[in-house]
């Protein structure tokens, strides 16, 4: 069997990533990781989140993974380059919030930039929120937000938007966190139609670009998904593996 890609969140939020790298990359074989024993990552320390990803990045070595991707902003925001720098042996990919894109697309725009809080305050993403600031955007840490997608508490994400949503017209929604883009919907009941920006399409590309680089591409017709729960929680697989349908 070719060599897998390992892919990893927090939780099962990842699967909006994965489902962008599959309608790339549909051959390739995949094991994705839930870390639903230390979730949410978003109220998390540094060292912490470095420690959690510490340990699923050799377990997907262990594996023989040929690339890793962080399917989850906080990972990417907080572990993402001391993993890198301990691991330079494997390619490591990692999603952030997608401001870049209302730079590029939609720079005059009211924005939102929906994230955790630890993805909000980290040096990695205020750097790039400076780089690229509309001078427009209002940055929004939704602790909790993810917990309750994780596990379907639909009214829970209701209430919780709606005390927490600016009432102000936003027109761009950057989603900073894999979870959000599940419940776009719901954000978009409170604050009428808008215009969302998450990165998955663009880690599906980096991704992409980077194997065929390597040459790592694979050969093979039939690609084959697997999926790890830290707490083996099996209502969570079963969850994501509805999701990706
Ligand atoms: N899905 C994760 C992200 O993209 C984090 C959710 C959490 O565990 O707080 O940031």
């Amino acid at each position: 069997m070719d060599r897998p890609i390992g892919i990893l969140d927090s939780g099962i939020g990842g699967v909006t990533v994965l489902k962008e790298i599959l309608k790339l990359l549909p051959h390739e074989n995949y094991i994705y990781y839930s870390d639903s024993l230390h979730n949410p990552y978003g109220d998390k320390r540094k060292d912490e989140i470095f420690k959690y990803v510490d340990a699923i990045v050799q377990f997907f070595l262990e594996k023989n993974c040929k690339a890793i991707v962080f399917a989850c902003n906080t990972a990417t925001a907080l572990a993402i380059q001391d993993i890198r720098k301990k691991y330079p042996q494997v390619m490591i990919v990692g999603i952030e919030p997608a401001y870049k894109m209302v730079y590029d697309y939609a720079s005059c725009k009211k924005t939102l930039v929906m994230a955790t809080p630890a993805t909000i305050h980290s040096e990695k993403f205020m750097h790039l929120f400076h780089q690229y600031d509309n001078g427009n955007t209002i940055l929004l840490p939704c602790p909790n937000l993810a917990t309750y997608i994780e596990q379907g508490e639909n009214q829970k994400i209701e209430k919780y938007l709606k005390e927490v949503l600016p009432k102000e017209k936003i027109e761009v929604v950057v989603l900073g966190c894999t979870h959000y883009p599940l419940i776009t919907k719901q954000i978009e009941k409170i604050l009428g139609k808008v215009l969302f920006y998450d990165g998955g399409k663009g880690v599906a590309l980096r991704l992409k670009n980077l194997l065929a680089e390597k040459n790592l591409l694979t050969n093979s017709t039939l690609g084959n998904l697997s999926f790890y729960d830290s707490s083996s929680n099996s209502i969570k697989e079963k969850r994501f593996f509805e999701l990706l349908k």
